[in-house]
């Protein structure tokens, strides 16, 4: 509570009026850019807002959701990094503290972005990323101010496989001059780079954290080498089909274990497959529609469009999100460990984070395709011991261990699972700031 006086004299100042005013109106602006014909991407930038340093002296951070057809301006703003929560609270840990964060809600038909018909829809990695690279030549020529500001791109799950792609695309860019912006790094969370490697280690891992035993960790093997057979024949909508079913026998033999943190199951969001079910389907069930809680939507379609005031009138948050994932669905299992390669032999700052508690991307998946890398600096990074860092509250208790070696860096999140920044928010915005060089 802050007592009375202060507040008049708040008031008088006109201090008061930056903390009550929700949102901060004069602190962000959005917009859509036709990426293509009929094809209509939705971005919301938050200025900087830190007591110690103005938004022109902070990084710009962009933040890319997973799925893909998960939103960056709902879920990641709302329920992960945004200045304020899903009931519309300050969020301590907000990420705009230390840096101006930048939603854009990608592939088209994800979030707010949408389409006018099924052509809009991307079918490849390739077309999202260039996609995005139309909508941020808009940003930056727009937004001339941010051009020479760092610019990071942080992402989550399978925004990071559009994070490699996209990073690859706009390093070249701004060498050829297409684009001006002072891109500095991206940062790849629980990320789907390598996704054969994750389902492989599904079943070790399961096991040493006792959620199988011998028979499942048998079926839950045989099911995800079936899996190997369709990637390794490139037959990559099959694979994502036995993708699908492998976490079906997950499901079985763990009784329902949460692929996004396996130490949480919500009874309520079990999910079971029935007989017959579509995969896609099925797949939109479990991966997409937890991105879209009904209170999330309720929000989004409520105040929030009625704030923004720029959402067409028949475009519905999410309304387009399942068509997303299935337009996407041939390309899903696809590896982009050779975009990692190109980026950091192009010298690109890359990172690497993960949570120690992520079922469907976990962490040994994850160190199997960095041991892949071609990149000649990956010697030098196996050979280094990894250092502790503490949880920010609570000191000498163990939050995270790091490893940096050239401009490659792994960052190991403990106690947290797929999305990072809800689970551990203090850990992740000390992460962040140290990635952008503020810590
Ligand atoms: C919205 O309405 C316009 C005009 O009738 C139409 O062209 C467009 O396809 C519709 N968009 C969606 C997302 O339904
Ligand atoms: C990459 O990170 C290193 C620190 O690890 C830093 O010195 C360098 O400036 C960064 N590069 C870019 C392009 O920001």
């Amino acid at each position: 509570m802050v007592p009375t006086w202060t507040l008049s004299l708040l008031l008088l100042t006109g201090l008061v009026t930056k903390g009550l005013s929700i949102p901060l109106a004069d602190k962000e602006a959005w917009n859509y850019v036709e990426v293509r014909e009929g094809a209509h991407m939705f971005w919301w930038l938050y200025y900087a807002d830190s007591q110690s340093a103005g938004y022109t002296e902070l990084p710009l951070v962009m933040w890319l959701q997973g799925g893909p057809g998960g939103s960056g301006s709902g879920f990641g703003n709302f329920e992960e990094i945004g200045p304020l929560n899903r009931d519309l609270e300050p969020r301590k840990q907000s990420w705009v503290q230390a840096a101006s964060v930048l939603f854009v809600d990608n592939p088209v038909g994800t979030g707010f972005s949408y389409t006018d018909g099924p052509d809009g829809f991307a079918t490849d990695v390739a077309t999202v990323a260039s996609d995005m690279l139309v909508l941020l030549k808009h940003f930056f020529s727009e937004k001339t101010d941010f051009q020479s500001i760092p610019f990071y791109i942080f992402s989550e799950s399978y925004g990071g496989k559009m994070a490699a792609a996209i990073s690859l695309e706009l390093s070249n860019a701004i060498a050829q001059g297409t684009v001006k912006c002072n891109f500095a790094g991206v940062a790849l969370g629980d990320s789907w780079i390598s996704p054969l490697d994750s389902v492989m280690t599904w079943g070790p891992y399961l096991y040493t954290t006792s959620l199988l035993d011998d028979n499942g960790l048998a079926a839950v093997g045989s099911a995800a080498e079936m899996v190997k057979q369709a990637v390794e024949q490139q037959q990559f909508l099959k694979a994502t089909e036995l993708w699908s079913m492998t976490e079906t026998v997950v499901e079985q033999y763990t009784n329902g274990v949460n692929f996004y943190n396996i130490l949480t199951q919500d009874p309520d969001e079990k999910v079971r497959s029935s007989v017959g079910e579509d995969f896609i389907a099925l797949q939109a069930r479990r991966h997409i529609r937890p991105l879209h809680s009904q209170s999330l939507s309720q929000l989004m379609n409520g105040p929030i469009r009625k704030k923004l005031g720029i959402i067409p009138q028949n475009v519905t948050w999410g309304g387009q999100a399942e068509d997303v994932f299935s337009h996407m669905a041939g390309d899903f299992m696809r590896p982009v460990v050779d975009v990692v390669n190109q980026l950091l032999i192009a010298g690109v700052n890359v990172t690497v984070y993960n949570g120690q508690l992520d079922l469907i991307v976990d962490t040994i998946g994850q160190e199997l395709w960095v041991k892949q890398l071609k990149w000649g600096g990956l010697p030098g990074f196996n050979k280094l011991t990894w250092r502790p860092l503490d949880d920010p509250i609570a000191p000498g208790v163990t939050g995270a261990f790091y490893k940096t070696y050239k401009n490659f860096a792994f960052y190991w999140i403990l106690r947290a699972g797929h999305m990072i920044p809800s689970d551990q928010g203090p850990m992740a915005l000390q992460m962040m700031k140290m990635i952008t060089q503020q810590a």
